[in-house]
This record gives C-alpha cells, sequence and structure tokens, in this order.
C-alpha cells in the first residue's frame, strides 16, 4: 500500500511512467472507462478547492468508479473534534483511496501513517501539492517536449506557495534546470527550500524583483497569487497582493514560445487580455491534472490495464 504525500515519494521513472499512462489515456479514453469498476475514491477537503477535488472526482468517473466526501470540514465530524489519524482509520472502512486536502502541514502524512488504504496530498498548508506539480509537468512535458535546459521564472508569492515548493522540487531532479525567482522581500523563497534543494543540488538560481526585466530569459513563467488564507495580517496582504500583474505589455519582451503557468485559482496576477495568448498554457494545465490524477489513481491502486 503506497502514499503520495511529497512529490519527491515518486521517482523520476515513475514520474515518467505517470506522463506515459496520461497521455496514454488522452490518446485512448474508452480503454480507461472502466477499469475502476467497484472502487471508491474518498475526498476529504478541509480547505475549499474547486480544481483539486473536481478534478480527482471527475478522474475517478471517468474510470468507472465512484466518489464519496466531503468539501468542507464544518459537515464532518473533525468539527466536533475528531482527529485526523481516526478520521483516516474511518474512512479507510469505506474507501479504497483517499485524497486529503488540509489546512496544516502535514495532516495528510499523519492520515497515511493510519490509513490501510492509500492516502493522496491533494495539498497542505503552505507546504506541498504533489498532484499540482503533475499537472504541471505534463504540461511542461506537452508544450516544451522536454524538462532539461529550461530558465523557469516563478513569480509572486514563493512564500507560502506551495504548489512553488513541490515544482521546485520535481525540476531539480532535471539537468540544466535554472530558477528565476521573482517576489517581493516579504514572500521570497523559504530558506529551507534553498539550503534543502537548491544548493544540495547545486541548482543555478537568482531572486529579482523585476518581472519585465527577468522576461526576455524565460522559457516557463509559473505565476502565482498570493496566498492571503496564509497571512496574519490582512494590511500586509492589501499591500502585497497586487504587486505582481502580468498583461500583454509586459509580455513584449517574452519568448514567442514561452510558456505561462499558474496553478489558480487567479486574481489579479494574470489580466484577461492575457487569456488569448498562444503562450498562455493555464487552462490546458487545469485539463491536464486531471488526466494525471487518473494516472496515479490507477498506479496507488495497482490496476492492471
Ligand atoms: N490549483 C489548485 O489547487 O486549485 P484549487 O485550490 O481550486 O484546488
Amino acid at each position: 500500500m503506497r502514499s503520495v504525500i511529497d512529490i519527491m515519494d515518486l521517482s523520476v521513472e515513475e514520474i515518467d511512467g505517470l506522463l506515459s499512462t496520461a497521455e496514454d489515456i488522452i490518446a485512448n479514453p474508452k480503454k480507461y472507462a472502466k477499469v475502476c469498476e467497484g472502487k471508491k475514491l474518498a475526498t476529504l477537503f478541509f480547505e475549499p478547492s474547486t480544481r483539486t477535488r473536481l478534478s480527482f472526482e471527475a478522474a475517478m468517473y471517468e474510470l468507472g468508479g465512484n466518489v464519496i466526501g466531503f468539501s468542507d470540514a464544518n459537515s464532518s465530524s473533525s468539527s466536533k473534534g475528531e482527529s485526523v489519524a481516526d478520521t483516516a482509520r474511518v474512512i479507510s472502512c469505506y474507501a479504497d483511496i483517499i485524497a486529503m486536502r488540509h489546512p496544516k502541514e502535514g495532516a495528510p502524512f499523519v492520515a497515511s501513517l493510519n490509513a490501510s488504504i492509500p492516502v493522496i496530498n491533494a495539498g497542505d498548508g503552505g507546504h506541498n501539492h504533489p498532484t499540482q506539480t503533475l499537472a504541471d509537468l505534463l504540461t511542461i512535458k506537452r508544450e516544451k517536449g522536454r524538462f532539461d535546459n529550461l530558465t523557469v521564472g516563478l513569480c509572486g508569492d514563493l512564500k507560502f506557495g506551495r504548489t512553488v515548493h513541490s515544482l521546485i522540487n520535481a525540476l531539480s531532479r532535471y539537468s540544466g534546470i535554472k530558477f528565476v525567482m521573482i517576489s517581493p522581500d516579504e514572500l521570497r523563497i523559504p530558506d529551507y527550500v534553498k539550503q534543502n534543494v537548491l544548493i544540495p543540488n547545486g541548482i543555478e538560481f537568482s531572486e529579482e524583483k523585476s518581472l519585465e526585466e527577468a522576461m526576455p530569459k524565460l522559457d516557463i513563467l509559473y505565476m502565482t497569487r498570493v496566498q492571503k488564507e496564509r497571512f496574519f495580517n490582512e494590511a500586509d496582504y492589501i499591500r502585497l497582493k497586487d504587486t505582481y500583474i502580468l498583461t500583454p505589455e509586459k509580455l513584449e519582451n517574452a519568448k514567442e514560445d514561452l510558456c505561462i503557468l499558474h496553478p489558480l485559482p487567479r486574481v489579479n496576477e494574470i489580466s484577461v487580455a492575457v487569456d488569448n495568448d498562444k503562450r498562455a498554457c493555464y487552462f490546458k494545465q487545469v485539463l491536464n491534472g486531471k488526466y494525471m490524477r487518473m494516472a496515479l489513481i490507477l498506479k496507488l491502486l495497482e490496476v492492471e490495464i
């Protein structure tokens, strides 16, 4: 029984396998339409979500399985004080696999220690979001055709943005990756990411403030939302929330084959005027997330095709 709590729980070879499965699902959806018949996915969302929860649910339905779960902690017995550990034990009696989102870092890991079925981390606090990274990787593969030798700009809230932390981990295993980290001082990438991932792996990185100055060198631009829900002080959020807004004018010096990503939801970080630019890939990224979650469910349930 295998859980995925961190993107690093999956080897590069396993990620390659998931990417191949996702591309086969895209090419041959009917082949997969009944492979999870009789299986149940439990979506335990203690924090709001649109994409992650609904794409997990769509993924399981498109595999022929069923879904149970809750989308609000207040409608579960956690509101009466039930622990994550007990919740995981209970859900193991009803389902075959769990996707859990929780505001507390480490909660899905605790669930995985107590469940007798696989647990997938669907986002834990400001920590990790491995299935968003799988969506990001499939999008990069389909748009750029490679993971090596890319200059990746990460822009916005690099402190609390869990998708950025997971993506840095994942891309650090490929060669020739450079990161350009663009943020205000208050939202810089945490030191532990530099000390544990970037420096030991010899990854080239710079920390910059100007999106316009960084733009010409980027192959990928990963925009992020300032994470209002992680701020202790609303005044700080209001001061920082619109630091970076991507507009068509700011793309004038960008590469013709730039790939613009955003895990979404977007607030103001990308003007809607950018949506029609052929370099805007964030809605393709949403769809790719469903295919990668289908591939991951199949892998963790050990479904033979
Ligand atoms: N990208 C992402 O995690 O979106 P949701 O919060 O809507 O699930």
